[in-house]
């Protein structure tokens, strides 16, 4: 076979183990006055190009994963290992503010709030950071991550310069500093960039701020580049005040409405141009490109299973591949993996799942696009010559000749190697038809028109495809063209392999030297073909088989030992297991340690180095050998085994019975002692706008620390006996609710709405007659209102982010007086919460809460047993605690992703209650039966213990005095063998915090 030049891409040692020094090559092959960096260190660096780390030109292939939602740091190396698995080298982290800073002067990065575990954990996997801390982040969160307590206690506009916001986030940033300095790459650890704030126009109120922002990272131990995240093609901070070192925007070209999700909108065309126009002396970067979508609450909400099809394995392929073709070197996928948007953290738009139809699930599993994002990710871990190309042009102008213009072929070719990446798809980029084509190209084998024997390239609906001319791997392969798709190319041990995959029915063709070798309708012989095995071994499979293995990398023993190019460029190719987590090869080369998950039994099939004999799998040999008699492992190296999942019938969890039941709504009730809630008596706010109507007071819980969750107003009065009705003006949020109480008298409830365009409820001006005899003349009368808070908008207006929580009208009919308004939400408001470990999001006001009864180790034995399904008694509307335990006994060695459900997962919309679900302690949900869509609450191992008892608290809200009759299991939705191994739990008891 013919011979190309040598790249610099083996592993040194026998079996390719140890890392080379890639510095001294690369400053051989790039010029390296051409490369810009900050001033602070040469470690991150770029060109028009792509980034540099430590002088080695990568490729930032990135995915968007918030700790904060994902509340069990044991987990985090999970979902970094199945980043890394993906191909990906990167993660994009949001820290959120109100998290980390709840209180003013308090900063706590205990807990899941911690950044050292994640960087730890990011190491240990070999994935970078780009850290993002905001202070704004957006991300559907509550107040876009700005602290509540911002939100009431600053007078100026936020993300201005305004002194007192200066002064809000000085604490919050230096903190981030001081956890992140010693993690950054300059230290051997993960972080490479860190973005300032986010998604904001540049002009003469917020540059000021960015500048701020800067100067203080500037003035501090932070050398990595500052990066920014502009809304879209707007040019902010390119340029000028605030200017940032290394730009980039995002693309969300599906937005967010699932309900249609076969329906697409085209792939921009305009990035390229926009890049060459904006910064093209720095990469095309996108710190955020969809990678899937979050939803609203409400019954039009179509839920996450269509999200995931909306942004599903085709919309993976047309168009991550059309960021390749636009020469974008920097992506991050926004989510990777979406997590959990568990008590406060949620802004009004989304409920508690945040799911995003990412590539793994809430549950943390892999799905059919996080297979697609895997082909993708190892072919650019095996094509460094693609890290640095000029885009050439298309075939719309000509510059790419292709022989039907049904299909778009871009043309990206290395200035250095001249090798030489098409990227093809429809020319209409929603097209579901099928294209057959073919492209005349430039080789260093003269003109080709390829294919050469088959019918030419085929685009079979919504994929896109990368043609490879003159492509260099391993040590000394080459690829004359491929029109096959290729999954891994580099060196394997001492030889180099070449692994090409291709759709069955569509024919396939590539040559390595002027010989084409097709493959005219896809798969021959097994599922995985060697075609070569002369100087290299070159495979081939269709595609599910490709997309069913893994490259799990050798770790060398350096600082950076498990990232690809810079600590290891040794790795070897399993396919077969659900998921392959690590790998590592004995020293004489001949055993293969693998570690993963498996949910079913499944045949296991690796290509190593030829010294190969032996495979564990998760420390247990694995029957196979590198002689049977199969096709493939004549060739040595090879090996075939079987992995056979253990029996799982013993895994099992119980019903939720035993219910003990105590009302939680106390206050509504006349003689209820209310002298401990706190006056409201402001009448002034620093929240906009300002009250609606009343006489000044301002009933907003955030103006008296309760910012989060449920809020509880009692409005007193002396009545004259001629009131008739109370006007009320509740704000909650989308889909908020409040009840109104006169007395013990259930007078109604506000219902709030969301939909999925603007129209949503957020605010309920309404007027609450009093039934004949409710109001007692000449004495004290209470009006109460049980109000859930939905969370602070996000807006990327300078004043938005304050959100007008509460009552903002309050007037009795046809006259009257309130004497006084008091307030009470979670106990001790945002400075004096005693639950430190579950953080200022996870409580809020309701008398059980406050009480602890949603606590672990709560005493319920006084309290009488009733069913949830049966609701409050006497179909009252009100709040009950429904508390009830459980033993789980699960085996290790599994991750047992559980989830709870209500009602079946029927997703009736019309049942007036709400629910908030307490594991352990942690309010995991919110059920909003009146709107939906979420049923089903997928709650981790860590915040449920799996060998021990479990405390469920369900607070149910009646919201009409109706028979309301909630049901709630827990169910086992996915068996992994395998698994992330120990998790620990810290779930303060009642004792701890209330006792
Ligand atoms: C982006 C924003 C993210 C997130 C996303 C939608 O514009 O930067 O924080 O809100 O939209 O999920």
């Amino acid at each position: 076979m013919a011979r190309g030049p040598t790249l610099g891409l083996s592993g040194d040692g026998p079996n390719g183990l140890f890392a080379r020094d890639y510095s001294s090559l690369v400053a051989r092959a790039e010029d390296a006055s051409s490369l810009l960096d900050n001033g602070r260190t040469t470690e991150v660096q770029w060109d028009e190009y792509s980034l540099l780390l430590r002088g080695q030109r990568i490729f930032l292939w990135s995915g968007e994963f918030h700790t904060y939602r994902l509340p069990v740091p044991d987990l985090w190396l999970d979902v970094l290992q199945k980043a890394k698995a993906a191909g990906l080298n990167a993660v994009s982290v949001y820290t959120h503010w109100g998290q980390i800073n709840p209180s003013p002067g308090v900063i706590d990065f205990d807990g899941f709030r911690a950044l050292a575990p994640l960087y730890e954990a990011a190491r240990k996997a070999g994935i970078f950071i780009v850290l993002r801390p905001g202070p704004y982040i957006n991300a559907e969160t509550t107040a876009g991550g700005i602290a509540h307590w911002v939100t009431s206690q600053v007078a100026g506009n936020l993300r201005t310069n305004a002194t007192d916001y200066f002064k809000s986030w000085q604490d919050y940033i230096h903190g981030i500093i001081d956890e992140t300095s010693s993690f950054q790459i300059t230290a051997d650890g993960p972080v490479i960039a860190v973005q300032i704030d986010n998604e904001y126009s540049q002009n003469s109120r917020t540059a000021p701020y960015f500048q701020a922002l800067e100067d203080v990272y500037h003035n501090s131990s932070i050398v990595v580049p500052l990066t920014y995240n502009d809304p879209g093609e707007g040019k902010n901070f390119v340029n000028g005040t605030g200017a940032v070192d290394i730009y980039g925007f995002d693309s969300y070209p599906q937005l967010f409405d699932c309900s249609n999700p076969d329906k697409w909108n085209p792939v921009p065309t305009n990035w390229h141009d926009y890049h060459e126009g904006t910064n093209p002396s720095q990469p095309l970067y996108f710190p955020e490109f969809q990678g899937g979508a979050f939803d609203a609450w409400g019954p039009t909400a179509p839920g996450y299973p269509n999200c995931r099809v909306l942004t599903g394995a085709d919309f993976v392929s047309v168009f991550y591949k059309a960021l390749w073709a636009a020469n974008v070197k920097l992506a991050s996928f926004y989510m990777f993996y979406g997590g959990t948007s568990w008590g406060a953290i949620p802004f009004p738009g989304v409920y508690t799942s945040y799911d995003y139809g990412a590539h793994l699930t809430e549950s943390r599993d892999v799905t059919a696009k996080y297979s697609e994002l895997k082909l993708q990710g190892l072919f650019l871990r095996s094509s460094p010559d693609f890290y640095k190309t000029n885009w050439i042009g298309n075939s719309s102008t000509g510059v790419v000749k292709v022989s039907n213009p049904g299909a778009l072929v871009v043309k990206l070719q290395n200035p250095d190697t001249n090798a030489t990446f098409y990227i093809a798809r429809h020319a209409d980029s929603t097209s579901t038809g099928s294209t057959i084509f073919n492209i005349t190209v430039p080789t260093s084998a003269g003109t080709l028109t390829i294919p050469q024997t088959v019918s030419g390239i085929a685009l079979d609906g919504r994929e896109s495809k990368t043609i490879v001319t003159d492509y260099t791997y391993g040590s000394s392969g080459t690829l004359l063209y491929s029109t096959a798709q290729i999954l891994f190319a580099g060196t394997i041990g001492t030889r180099d392999v070449l692994f090409l995959y291709g759709t069955s029915g569509q024919s396939h063709e590539f040559a390595v030297n002027s010989t084409p070798i097709s493959f005219p309708t896809g798969v021959k012989g097994g599922p995985v073909t060697v075609v070569d095995v002369d100087d290299s071994l070159i495979l081939f499979s269709d595609v599910p088989t490709a997309s069913s293995f893994f490259n799990p990398v050798l770790a060398s023993g350096g600082p950076l030992g498990n990232y690809w190019g810079l600590g290891t460029n040794s790795s070897v190719l399993v396919g077969g297991p659900r998921f392959v987590r690590n790998a590592s090869l004995s020293p004489d080369g001949a055993t293969l340690a693998l570690q993963g998950d498996l949910n079913v039994s499944a045949p296991l099939v690796v290509i190593g180095p030829t010294t190969l004999s032996a495979v564990t799998w998760n420390g247990v040999s694995v029957d196979g050998d590198t002689a049977a008699a199969s096709n493939i492992s004549a060739v040595g190296g090879i090996f075939v085994g079987q992995l056979t999942l253990d029996s799982t019938d013993d895994i099992q969890v119980p019903e939720l019975t035993g219910w003990k039941f105590a009302n939680s709504l106390p206050e509504a009730a006349a003689d209820f002692d209310d002298s401990n809630f706190t006056l409201a008596d402001h009448t002034k706010t620093n929240i906009v706008p300002g009250p609606a109507f009343g006489d000044g007071r301002v009933l907003y819980g955030c103006d008296y620390g309760f910012c989060e969750n449920i809020v509880l107003w009692r409005g007193h009065f002396n009545a004259t006996g001629g009131e008739t009705s109370v006007n009320l003006s509740i704000n909650g949020g989308q889909a908020f609710a409040a009840s109104v109480f006169l007395n013990s008298v259930f007078l109604g409830t506000a219902f709030g709405n969301s939909t999925n365009d603007r129209n949503a409820i957020v605010e309920v001006d309404q007027v609450y007659n009093f039934p004949a005899g409710a109001v007692t003349a000449g004495a004290d009368n209470v009006i109460t209102i049980v109000q859930d808070n939905m969370g602070l908008d996000e807006a990327s207006s300078v004043v938005s982010e304050k959100s007008s929580r509460g009552v903002r009208g309050f007037k009795l009919n046809p006259s009257g007086h309130f004497s006084e308004w008091r307030v009470q939400g979670k106990l001790g408001g945002y400075t004096d919460f005693p639950d430190r470990v579950r953080g200022v999001m996870n409580d809020g006001g309701l008398f059980g809460e406050r009480e602890g009864w949603h606590l672990p180790g709560f005493d319920t034995s006084s309290w009488v047993s009733r069913d949830l399904s049966e609701g409050l008694p006497n179909k009252t509307a009100g709040v009950g605690f429904f508390v009830t335990t459980f033993d789980l006994a699960l085996p290790s060695g599994f991750d047992i992703l559980l989830s709870f459900n209500f009602d079946g997962n029927s997703a009736a919309t019309d049942v007036p209650y709400r629910a908030y679900l307490f594991v352990n302690g942690w309010m995991m949900g919110k059920r909003v039966a009146n709107l939906g869509p979420q049923t089903k609450f997928p709650v981790h191992q860590g915040i449920l213990e799996y060998n021990g008892t479990n405390t469920v608290a369900v607070a149910l809200w009646a919201m009409e005095p109706v028979k309301i009759a909630p049901t709630l299991n827990l169910t086992i939705d996915t068996i992994l063998q395998g698994g992330p191994g120990a998790v620990s739990t810290n779930n303060p008891t009642w004792i701890e915090l209330r006792g």
